[in-house]
């Protein structure tokens, strides 16, 4: 498959065809992975919780020390200005913004301006059989990183380890890695949050084991209030989830996924379980009321 087809970007107000965006081999995202970014998509061509996005972006930004000067306005016009090239279809979309140019070393006294990226992909339908039958993962060997290191709360340009962790669940050919933290308490999948049902309990990692904020974490948290769902956010252990009824991710792009198999061991009866596929009806008509 050709990963650029049908797909359109920015930079710095300029839009490319895939095979002509180029950035300085001197940017900072690029040397030393010092960027930030968010992932969001459209449904009926409207981009998805666009605030919540922002927001994150700018913690992040805050988080690294980098000033954003890109406001919130801004960056949708220039999305949906972007976007237009790609016309009657829904999308994923990706905003980097970069600390800029420099020269060899880490010192940043030296940048330009920011370089800000946006990736705008036409989106692929995910395989049907990843939501009727669930997804198999691993426990990796590669841990998250530590708050104290690079907390994963920033969705930073830095991604190695999950990409590390992501390659040792290709090797076993299943669809991710679910990651530790150093005191060996789960964290999170390597772009989507985890979640584990027990009784009537839905268990989700708290922010303080070290994992990203997601946005559709915080949302199922809210419907699940709505709902009486009840959900429990505390550290546990891989066995913990190994021993669950159900568990499932959640993600902007890919929704709620359910987890069927970890490490060889199916998950509860081996399929979607009812509260997961509950959660998935409470989000789906979240999103119908955007
Ligand atoms: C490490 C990590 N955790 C969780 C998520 C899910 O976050 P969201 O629900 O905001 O897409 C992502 C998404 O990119 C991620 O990269």
């Amino acid at each position: 498959m050709d990963k650029k087809a049908n797909s359109i970007i920015y930079i710095n107000g300029e839009i490319h065809s895939p095979e002509n965006a180029k950035i300085s081999v001197f940017d900072r995202g690029f040397l030393f992975g010092d960027s930030v970014y968010e992932v969001t998509r459209t449904y009926d061509r409207k981009v998805f919780l666009w605030d919540e996005h922002y927001d994150r972006l700018k913690k992040s930004s805050t988080k690294i020390g980098m000033h954003l000067p890109f406001s919130k306005v801004f960056l949708k016009n220039e999305i949906e200005k972007t976007m237009e090239r790609l016309q009657n279809k829904e999308v994923f979309i990706r905003v980097i913004v970069t600390r800029g140019e420099g020269g060899f070393s880490l010192d940043p006294s030296t940048l330009t301006e920011n370089n800000l990226i946006i990736m705008i992909k036409e989106m692929t339908r995910y395989p049907e059989c990843w939501y009727r039958d669930g997804v198999h993962v691993i426990i990796a060997n590669t841990h998250r990183t530590n708050k104290d290191s690079l907390d994963p709360a920033i969705k930073s340009g830095n991604y190695l380890n999950n990409v590390m962790a992501y390659m040792e669940a290709a090797t076993q050919n299943v669809y991710d890695s679910v990651m530790l933290n150093s005191e060996g308490y789960v964290t999170e999948a390597t772009t989507s949050n985890i979640w584990v049902v027990k009784g009537n309990e839905v268990i989700t990692p708290p922010l303080k084991a070290g994992i990203l904020e997601g946005i559709t974490r915080k949302t199922v948290i809210k419907l699940a209030k709505e709902n009486e769902i009840k959900i429990v956010q505390r550290n546990f252990l891989p066995a913990e989830l190994i021993n669950g009824d159900e568990c499932f991710l959640t993600s902007s792009t890919k929704e709620i996924v359910p987890i069927t198999k970890i490490d060889g061991h199916p998950v509860g009866d081996g399929g979607p379980g009812p509260t997961t596929k509950k959660i998935h009806e409470l989000y789906r008509s979240f999103i119908s009321q955007q």
